[in-house]
């Protein structure tokens, strides 16, 4: 018997790659499943993007070992992307590193800043990754309440009576998934004073700021935030490009540079076409982002209509890709997602996924056509 690590003892396997095999195998079985369970974009990358990966199959160079710290062409396109949508200024050369995607960039940062033992506060409900890695890391997750009636953001004075030693990251993501709640211009400047005042790594991990949401923020844009903050951000989500695995961490140097010594020694560069695709994508003009956010408005319309006759309720005020919507009071989360793919084989995620204090919510994706949410309104 080989025995595996004792850091795989606290972690579970994801569980979208536990509850997709039961979702695939009633397929399998002919139950018509429908899916509104996992964000991943359904709709098409730009079409220069595709292009430009395409074209550049036959460059010199194209197949080879890529740059660790990928194209200065890439880098300098997500500077310009920061200055023209967030109003940051990041230097092409020093301040900015793609990833290959956000999620691994979790791994790499805890790498970089985590020792076994250090702690690590988390956002309940949240990302299950940044507990997951957190624990793999042999470092401990030490959870911090998100509630509906502070709008989703930390209550500081709690946090403030939290024994603080030894917490070296603090994860925060806004717009917020899976509320989509978005934070105020307040909340940012008391993280970043939070941070500084405890030394404490804030990363604001910010994959939906496009997804129906009229004003993108980077916690970047706040005085002193390069002190104390790490950004993420990711095409997957504003670009379609999920399986492209493109994302991207911004910060001043010596911490970016940091998590550069972790993911050198881990991979070896991005697809020379993915980055020249990604290139393309980060050029998109403001139509891009207006008529993806077109079809998500009219399909949450409809994905609000198929919870309001799942007697459940929601903020209508939100941004990023989900609708989080609350149970008829003391229903369960598992039991009702549980129940809803039974009876109308639909696959919805139960808000106990992202934390304790998901229960009672159910979150629905916007990763469907119109006429599978009309289908699954139909069936309700
Ligand atoms: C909050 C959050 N962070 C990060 C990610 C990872 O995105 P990616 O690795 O595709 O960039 C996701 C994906 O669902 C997410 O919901």
């Amino acid at each position: 018997m080989i025995e595996v690590a004792k850091r795989l003892q606290n972690v579970e396997e994801y569980y979208f790659s536990k509850k997709l095999r039961e979702v695939a195998l009633l397929k399998s079985q002919g139950k018509p499943i429908i899916n509104l369970g996992i964000g991943s974009p359904d709709l098409e990358p730009p079409f220069k993007a595709s292009m430009l990966l395409q074209d550049s199959l036959v460059e010199e160079k194209a197949h080879q070992y890529q740059s660790y710290q990928g194209l200065l062409e890439l880098r300098t396109a997500i500077s310009n992307f920061y200055k023209n949508h967030y109003q940051v200024n990041l230097s092409p050369q020093t301040e900015v590193l793609p990833l290959l995607g956000s999620k691994e960039g979790i791994m790499h940062i805890s790498m970089a800043f985590l020792n076994k033992g250090d702690k690590v506060l988390i956002p309940n409900p949240g990302y299950p990754t940044y507990a997951s890695v957190t624990q793999l890391l042999e470092a401990k997750p030490v959870y911090y309440d998100l509630k509906e009636e502070n709008n989703w953001e930390p209550d500081f004075v709690a946090l403030e009576r939290l024994n603080l030693k030894r917490v070296k990251i603090m994860w925060i993501n806004y717009p917020h998934m899976p509320t989509g709640a978005n934070a105020t211009n307040k909340f940012y400047d008391k993280v970043i004073a939070f941070g500084k005042r405890h030394n404490i790594l804030i990363v604001n991990d910010n994959p939906y700021s496009f997804i129906l949401n009229d004003k993108p923020i980077s916690i970047l844009r706040y005085k002193d935030a390069k002190d104390v903050c790490l950004e993420l951000n990711s095409l997957s989500k504003t670009f379609n490009m999920a399986g492209w695995r493109v994302g991207m961490l911004m910060g001043n140097y010596d911490f970016v540079d940091a998590v550069l010594r972790v993911k050198s020694n881990m991979d070896s560069g991005m697809f020379y076409g993915i980055q020249k695709g990604a290139i393309e994508a980060l050029k998109c003009s403001e139509m891009w982002f207006k008529s993806l956010n077109s079809v998500y408005q009219k399909r949450r319309e409809l994905v609000w209509k198929l919870a309001k006759g799942l007697n459940c309720t929601y903020d209508e005020h939100v941004s990023g890709l989900f609708v989080w919507a609350k149970l008829p009071a003391h229903l369960k989360s598992e039991e009702f997602t549980d129940l809803v793919l039974k009876e109308h084989s639909i696959f919805i995620t139960p808000g106990t996924v992202f934390g304790s204090n998901g229960e009672g919510y159910v979150r629905f994706s916007l990763c469907a056509s119109e006429e599978i949410i009309e289908e699954a309104v139909a069936r309700v």
